[in-house]
């Protein structure tokens, strides 16, 4: 059995002295974010018993506020990170702008705190996605231009899952990578509260008969979507002569994670819905951290036709098209939308 210290131990031994110190910042980063992941699985299991459960602002039956989950889950680690040394800033799903912290520090940390959280209150899974990137302004307090960097230059990224059980599935970018692993899953023990390590090296195939995408969109998505979906749903008796699966968990960390452990491709479109907003992802801190993950699992990562992590970022909040998981589909998806 091999724990997350254990794990960042022997990263650590393997890692050459010229990049140790960056090293070591992530790990005591993603230390950081763990700690917290534990205390949120802890509230999670509470449920309906911990008060976290309804609208932020509310009232309880004792005439208490209630805070929604995901106001205490931003709450925590906004308060962890910004005290960890080598964090400079955070920026944060829950908030406007970006959060300075230690000026000295060398990494900048993007998170959603707590991904799907219509399911928080329906006993469904959620998660936490963080993505690390470095601060190339060391020594001036962050600003929101600090965080605008390519998915490319992420240090490393991952997800906490708090399903039946809790998971932490996390990668470094391959210059960090000392040991090779790609993308590494762990799994909290209740027993020790310890993450013990499941798979090293994830991988996903690039074909698959499962899909995710929430077909009541269907109206507003782009024509070659539409054509994409059809085509799926025409299984044997269509042109792809194969029968697919939907999936659909309503929580990206949760349809990301299954991807990760039996492959298929997850779409959040661009629609004509709301033609203010080019999808309804967000680029800093869901899709490019999951894009990094689904790449170093030999996946593909794209908005439909341009791959997400070469994006030049214009705001910290902006949406994107996501299109990510079976290399073959999301080839597929690509080929549909160059021809439109
Ligand atoms: O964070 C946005 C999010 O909750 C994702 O986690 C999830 O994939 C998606 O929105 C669900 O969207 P919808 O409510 O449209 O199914
Ligand atoms: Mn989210």
């Amino acid at each position: 059995m091999t724990t997350l210290n254990d794990y960042f131990q022997s990263y650590l031994t393997a890692t050459s002295s010229d990049s140790s110190s960056e090293k070591s910042a992530v790990i005591d980063v993603i230390n950081t974010i763990t700690t917290v992941g534990k205390e949120i699985t802890e509230l999670l299991r509470k449920g309906a018993l911990a008060d976290i459960h309804g609208e932020a602002g509310a009232e309880n039956v004792q005439g208490e506020q209630q805070k929604k989950l995901d106001v205490i889950a931003n709450d925590l680690l906004l308060d962890a990170l910004t005290a960890n040394k080598h964090c400079a800033g955070v920026a944060s799903e829950e908030l406007d702008d970006a959060t300075p912290a230690n000026e000295s520090g060398e990494l900048l940390v993007l998170f959603d705190p707590l991904d799907g959280s219509s399911n928080i209150d329906i006993n469904m899974p959620t998660g936490t996605i963080f993505s690390i990137l470095p601060h190339n302004n060391k020594g001036q307090a962050v600003t929101n231009a600090d965080f605008l960097q390519k998915g490319t230059e992420q240090l490393a990224a991952g997800y906490l899952l708090y399903g039946s059980s809790a998971m932490l599935a996390f990668t470094f970018s391959d210059a960090l990578d000392s040991n090779n692993d790609g993308v590494i899953l762990f799994s909290l023990n209740p027993t020790t509260g310890e993450f013990e390590l499941v798979k090293k090296n994830i991988s996903i195939d690039a074909d698959t008969k499962e899909y995710a995408i929430n077909a009541s969109n269907a109206r507003h998505w782009l024509p070659p979507m539409q054509q994409y979906i059809n085509e799926l749903l025409a299984g044997t008796t269509g042109p792809r002569g194969k029968n697919f699966n939907t999936r659909w968990v309503a929580a990206m960390v949760g349809d990301v994670h299954r991807i990760l452990c039996r492959g298929g491709i997850f779409i959040y479109p661009k629609d004509t819905k709301d033609p203010s907003k080019a999808g309804k992802l967000r680029l800093m801190y869901e899709a490019n951290p999951m894009s990094l993950l689904i790449e170093r699992a030999g996946g593909a990562s794209t908005d439909a036709i341009n791959r997400i992590m070469d994006y030049e970022p214009t705001d910290i909040h902006q949406r994107v098209p996501v299109v990510l998981g079976a290399k073959n589909e999301v080839e597929q998806v690509q080929k549909l939308h160059q021809q439109a």
